[in-house]
């Protein structure tokens, strides 16, 4: 009885674990922006998710605006999302992310905000 119970929770975990694999694996590059960036970048990425208060002493990046997305060379955006605003001498309220994403992610990530201002980047 006992056996047949344990063999049933092993069951029940794979089951569970598969699940979730294949959840993380369908994660589109939107997703993981609306997940862990839109709440301060918005949705589509114009600086104004819901924590982006007038309480906040900087707004948040407008990824859509090629004016400001053009200062920042790719290695500069990867490492504001690996290490954090501090890490391009911004403000912290940009978190770090080097420790939650992959650096496929990351770069990913930069790709998609190089879609959402429509431009290449400083000395491109
Ligand atoms: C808690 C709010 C918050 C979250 C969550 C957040 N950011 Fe930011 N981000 C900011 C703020 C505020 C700034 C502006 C910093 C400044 O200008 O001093 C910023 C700036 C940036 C910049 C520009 C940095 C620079 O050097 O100008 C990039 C790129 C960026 N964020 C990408 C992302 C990505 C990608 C995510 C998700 C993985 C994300 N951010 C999540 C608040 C946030």
């Amino acid at each position: 009885m006992a056996v047949k119970r344990f063999s049933l929770t092993i069951f029940l975990l794979a089951f569970v674990l598969s699940v979730g694999a294949s959840i993380a694996s369908a994660e589109t590059v939107e997703d993981l922006y609306r997940f862990h960036c839109a709440q301060c970048h918005g949705v589509k990425g114009m600086g104004d998710g819901p924590n982006a208060t007038k309480e906040m002493p900087v707004s948040p990046r407008d990824h859509t605006s090629a004016v400001e997305m053009n200062k920042l060379t790719d290695s500069d955006i990867i490492n504001a999302i690996t290490d954090g605003g501090t890490a391009t001498s911004k403000s912290s309220l940009m978190p770090p992310y080097g420790k939650t994403l992959s650096k496929a992610e990351i770069t990913s990530l930069k790709d998609y905000l190089r879609k959402l201002c429509n431009c290449k980047g400083k000395g491109k």
